[in-house]
């Protein structure tokens, strides 16, 4: 399998490498080692917030979602207040690293939630298609999303030298390609009925269940888990890494604290627009699928 890391020195970062630009519209992973020296690192008095149970059991990870409101920290005022903004620190790096990288996204992108994950992965207890240790493409049961790109940026903050270990797999067109010919049929009445009963904040495509049907077909088969092409990457302390992770295989193994922020971006805006999942999976059924 073809290289689905790209490394690349965040002094070199520039502004708008075609050739990085063209490895992240493909589906690959950009690794950012030296992210802390000139992005984000969490400051000595935060600290402090590097606990397990700084996490509200009931939550499943603390965030700050687009309108500025914190959820999922549990402490008094100075803590939210300190969690608020280190959280909003980074951020703000993570969004001057996109101006960079992707400049013609600009004011395209719509920030999603920015979160906080404390919770260490190994010792975890989620059921199969929660389960986030077996690879998969992001794609969520209640909001269907038309096509829109989920872009994803991470860094590994964990204090101890923990590496956050993932496993990236192969290109979506390949995953497309042999789970397609497996996967249920698009119901537009059943895709009526969940949006009726609340199920879903708006209809389900076609794309969406499509694309839900690959997360579920990719997590539920044992021997694609363990046999698919694959690569099992550390990304250590300090280093960011950016991915498209609805067309991104990627599966999460070890790691403990860890930052990241979800942006939408219409497919329509991406620089090469035949690249996108929605594109392909057009191509692959031959109708169109929004
Ligand atoms: C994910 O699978 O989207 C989460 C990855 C992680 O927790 O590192
Ligand atoms: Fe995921």
């Amino acid at each position: 399998m073809e290289n689905q890391i790209v490394e690349i020195d965040m002094a070199n970062v520039g502004h708008g490498n075609p050739a990085w630009i063209a490895a992240l519209e493909a589906g690959k992973v950009l690794y950012f080692p030296n992210f802390a020296e000139h992005g984000f690192k969490p400051q000595k008095e935060e600290l402090a917030l590097f606990r397990e149970d700084i996490r509200d059991p009931k939550s499943r990870n603390i965030s700050l979602d687009s309108s500025g409101k914190l959820k999922g920290a549990v402490g008094g005022d100075d803590v939210q207040t300190m969690m608020a903004g280190m959280i909003g620190r980074f951020r703000a790096e993570a969004e001057g690293l996109l101006g960079n990288l992707v400049p013609r996204y600009g004011e395209h992108l719509r920030r999603g939630a920015v979160s906080f994950r404390p919770s260490k992965v190994e010792t975890r207890v989620q059921s199969w298609r929660a389960d986030d240790r077996r690879m998969h493409v992001d794609a969520f049961p209640s909001r269907p999303n038309r096509g829109e790109r989920l872009l994803r940026v991470f860094t590994n903050v964990n204090l101890e030298g923990a590496p956050r270990v993932w496993r990236v797999g192969e290109p979506f067109e390949d995953v497309a390609k042999r789970f397609l010919p497996r996967v249920k049929k698009y119901v537009p009445w059943q895709a009526k009925a969940l949006n009726a009963l609340g199920v879903t904040k708006s209809l389900r495509s076609e794309y969406d269940h499509l694309m839900l049907q690959l997360h579920d077909a990719m997590k539920a088969d044992l021997d694609y888990q363990k046999n698919a092409p694959q690569v099992t990457f550390n990304f250590p302390p300090g280093c960011a890494w950016v991915c498209f992770s609805d067309q991104a295989s990627h599966g999460v193994m070890a790691g403990q604290y860890m930052m990241e922020h979800t942006l939408q971006l219409s497919p329509m805006q991406q620089y090469d627009k035949d690249a996108s999942p929605l594109a392909i999976l057009t191509r692959l059924q031959g109708h169109a699928l929004i």
